[in-house]
């Protein structure tokens, strides 16, 4: 695996797979890779011939006060789990390289409506952030298709807005998220919980299985159900920032008469943020 750091050494690096024919794979990440991670490369290795991925930590997507300061940079290891995963290319920018005249005047690149509510409420500019970093790698790297997790369900439905509102001919492919043996959602972040934590975590799990099975018994009360496993969260000590039933496409609030329902959740614990979400489509083959 190489690990090019300039956009001209990525682009002659993809040009040489591409003329060989090869079909191009794109994984984007932020670095400390975990299994989730190494799960969308492999998959990214199973779809296509040549795979691309990204290692970097995207300042534009971080508001005041946010974590872009500690957000771990562990690159030799990331070098190493990608190379296991069978990448081909690394790019490894620099903030100056993504962004060599800053970030002020940077052309942004925002999708409306899907941006907002959720995570886009509590993180004003975050989408705009992720969506011109990704539209800037797409045409760097110039992929044929690209793989997200759906762990980041509200990124990933903003990601295929973009990519079908810019006509970009990529595919865009969500992988279900990858979670530890008691349910947490794997995340870079989940290595700030402390022993403590990290023992009460499981609970956003527990929480939006409880809606989904109340929902597959019949329970259509979403505001009574969605308050009743908000006191839950609370009282295992968790401040819940949003719990909530969309619609799993559009991501407008849900009805009592849709059937293709995703539940969302973000909650603090302690000063790190958990995000997850359960897709649950009522009429999908059991
Ligand atoms: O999901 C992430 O790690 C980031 O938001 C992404 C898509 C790599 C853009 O910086």
């Amino acid at each position: 695996m190489n690990t090019v750091k300039t956009v001209r050494e990525l682009r002659a690096a993809v040009a040489r797979a591409r003329s060989e024919g090869k079909r191009i794979a794109f994984v984007p990440t932020m670095g400390n890779l975990h299994s989730g991670h190494v799960a969308l490369v492999t998959k990214a290795s199973q779809r296509a011939d040549f795979v691309v991925a990204s290692v970097f930590v995207n300042p534009l997507q971080f508001g005041a006060g946010e974590d872009l300061d500690k957000y771990p940079r562990t690159l030799a290891a990331d070098q190493e789990k990608l190379l296991q995963a069978g990448c081909h290319l690394l790019f490894a920018p620099t903030v100056e390289e993504m962004y060599p005249d800053g970030m002020a005047g940077q052309t942004r690149v925002s999708v409306p409506q899907l941006s907002e509510g959720l995570c886009g409420a509590s993180r004003p500019g975050h989408f705009e952030g992720v969506a011109t970093v990704v539209s800037k790698l797409f045409n760097m790297v110039q992929p044929d298709l690209a793989i997200f997790g759906e762990k980041d369900f509200q990124q990933l439905a903003v990601i295929r807005a973009l990519v079908h509102d810019l006509n970009m001919p990529i595919q865009i492919i969500g992988e279900p998220t990858v979670r530890a043996a008691d349910g947490l959602a794997l995340s870079s972040r989940n290595g700030f919980l402390n022993e403590e934590q990290r023992a009460v975590a499981p609970v956003v799990y527990r929480t939006l299985n409880a809606i989904s099975e109340a929902i597959k018994l019949g329970e259509r009360d979403f505001p009574a159900l969605i308050g009743m496993q908000r006191q839950q969260l609370e009282a295992a000590g968790l401040r819940p920032d949003y719990l909530e039933i969309r619609h799993a496409l559009s991501l407008r609030p849900a009805t009592a008469q849709d059937r293709d329902l995703v539940i969302l959740v973000a909650a603090f614990l302690g000063t790190t943020r958990l995000i997850d979400n359960l897709h649950l489509n009522l009429d999908a083959p059991i």
